[in-house]
């Protein structure tokens, strides 16, 4: 049988959290193109051709099974999947760099060069390489001095099209973006490449929400982006410690403060703590990008973002300790939820890790329990072997605590019956909510010790 013709051949290096869900939605709007993803982990690869998908998100599953084997399709054939497509999405991980200069700070490019040297080796005719993993300024522009290099005479286009997904949420996001960002040189072969990759997203998002400009803006963007988002986080986690000496309380003030049009409510939830892969490195990123041109207060200045979140995790766990009578040795304590956020098994930089380090460091008894996240929390506390229990149920994880910390904001902590957990724990029973999702009242009328974020203790006896 003839294979089937396509408008164009789309390919994307990487299928993680972002190269498989946005090429599935891609597939799936533009059944005139042909999609196909590639990764050097084969087990992932596998995965993906499954119903037991490498990662947990939300629809997922369902968007993929509308394309997959039509117009989407996952291969470990890199060089194949080059030579075929006319453009090419990069999704590879940019992690901080870990060692050499910028160690700490800096984007590790390994990945990232790899795949360019990959396209240099496998391409036999001129593409358009498309940008998404989140990249430091004038990494196209370097990518694209690359590419150049080859003896062909090929030519390559490199366009910047960061991606604003969040975890938990990242079908409806790329479903109804916000926006779609696209940089481009603004010559005209530039622009003409910048257009084609218009064209694929007009095919569902709105022309108004698909916006251009220069490549440095669009790679500055995401860094910016995310660097802001943090920046609420970490400034109402801020407060929530003054809120806690002065009675007042964090849920109130961000209430009040979040009705201002101009403040806006979003992005105001205090926690234990902002998790994820890209919070802290996109600022250490940015850090680093502004360190190199000398910019050291403003350096400083989005640092001390990271600063305010390691202080508010670790505020937490005093919090613990102390309200425990300065001992948890031996003490039961169970985690509800390891994901670095509700509706993701992701946990990458989950507050959650620190959390359990620093209690086994008091030699506390931790029981996590997660309902999709255990997986990875095993594979982040291998160290540790048997010395952590894991239970998924989270009536079984309380049994016999002397705490339960909620550390992620499943909807499934909400609706647990308390009465009966409490009867079934030490007394006193203490509650620590690290995303104030709880009802605090009751939870005391029940006889919990309880102790929110950003708001006073409500204990049932005088602290020393
Ligand atoms: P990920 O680790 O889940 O996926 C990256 C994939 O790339 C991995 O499966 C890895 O095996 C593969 N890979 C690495 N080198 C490769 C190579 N040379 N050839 C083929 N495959 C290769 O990472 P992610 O969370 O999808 O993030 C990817 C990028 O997108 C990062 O730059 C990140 O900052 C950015 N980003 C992530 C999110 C998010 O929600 N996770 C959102 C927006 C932007
Ligand atoms: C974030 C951004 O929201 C995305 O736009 C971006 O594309 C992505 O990073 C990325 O570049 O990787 P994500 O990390 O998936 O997305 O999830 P968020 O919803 O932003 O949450 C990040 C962390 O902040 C979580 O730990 C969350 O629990 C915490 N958070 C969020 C709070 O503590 N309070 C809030 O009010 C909101």
């Amino acid at each position: 049988m003839a294979e089937k013709k396509f408008d164009k051949n789309l390919l994307c290096i990487g299928a993680g959290y972002v190269g498989g869900p946005t090429m599935a939605m891609i597939a799936h709007k533009c059944p005139q193109y042909k999609v196909t993803v590639v990764d050097v982990v084969p087990e992932k690869i596998a995965a993906w051709q499954t119903d037991d998908l490498p990662i947990y998100e939300p629809g997922l599953l369902e968007l993929v099974k509308l394309a997959r084997g039509k117009n989407l399709f996952f291969s470990t054939d890199v060089a194949k999947g080059i030579k075929e497509a006319e453009i090419i999405f990069i999704s590879v991980n940019t992690p901080t760099k870990t060692f050499g200069e910028g160690a700490g700070k800096s984007a590790d490019l390994q990945y990232w060069e790899k795949t360019a040297r990959d396209i240099l080796r496998a391409a036999d005719s001129d593409k358009i390489i498309v940008e998404r993993s989140t990249l430091p300024v004038k990494t196209a522009i370097a990518m694209e001095r690359i590419l150049s290099l080859n003896e062909r005479g090929l030519k390559f286009e490199v366009v910047s099209n960061p991606e604003f997904l969040a975890e938990g949420t990242a079908i409806k996001n790329l479903e109804k973006p916000d926006r779609v960002l696209i940089g481009s040189k603004e010559t005209e072969s530039g622009i003409k490449a910048r257009n084609e990759i218009v064209d694929i997203y007009a095919n569902w998002i709105p022309r108004d929400r698909l916006i251009t400009s220069n490549l440095m803006s669009s790679e500055l963007s995401k860094l910016v982006a995310n660097s802001f988002l943090a920046q609420r986080i970490s400034s109402i986690n801020s407060i929530s410690a003054l809120c806690e000496k002065v009675d007042a309380d964090i849920k109130e003030v961000a209430h009040a403060i979040g009705k201002d049009t101009r403040i806006g409510d979003k992005f105001l939830n205090a926690s234990v703590g902002f998790g994820g892969s890209c919070f802290k490195k996109d600022i250490l990123n940015l850090t680093y990008l502004c360190e190199t041109f000398g910019l050291y207060e403003v350096a400083a200045y989005w640092e001390s973002i990271v600063k305010m979140n390691e202080y508010q995790t670790s505020r937490f766990v005093q919090t613990i300790n102390k309200a425990m009578f300065n001992t948890i040795t031996n003490k039961r304590i169970a985690l509800f939820g390891f994901a670095f956020k509700a509706n993701t098994s992701d946990t990458r930089e989950t507050a959650a890790l620190y959390v359990t380090q620093k209690l086994m460091m008091e030699r506390a008894h931790v029981v996590i329990s997660d309902p999709k996240a255990i997986k990875n929390a095993k594979k982040d506390l291998k160290d540790y072997g048997a010395d952590i229990e894991y239970q998924e149920d989270p009536y079984k994880a309380a049994k016999a605590a002397h705490a339960i910390a909620l550390i992620t904001e499943w909807d499934l902590y909400k609706g647990l019956d308390y009465e009966k957990i409490y009867h079934e724990m030490e007394k006193p029973a203490f509650i620590f909510d690290g995303r104030n999702i709880l009802d605090h009242e009751k939870l005391f009328k029940i006889g919990y010790e309880v102790y929110p974020i950003g708001k006073p203790p409500m204990i049932h006896f005088k602290e020393a």
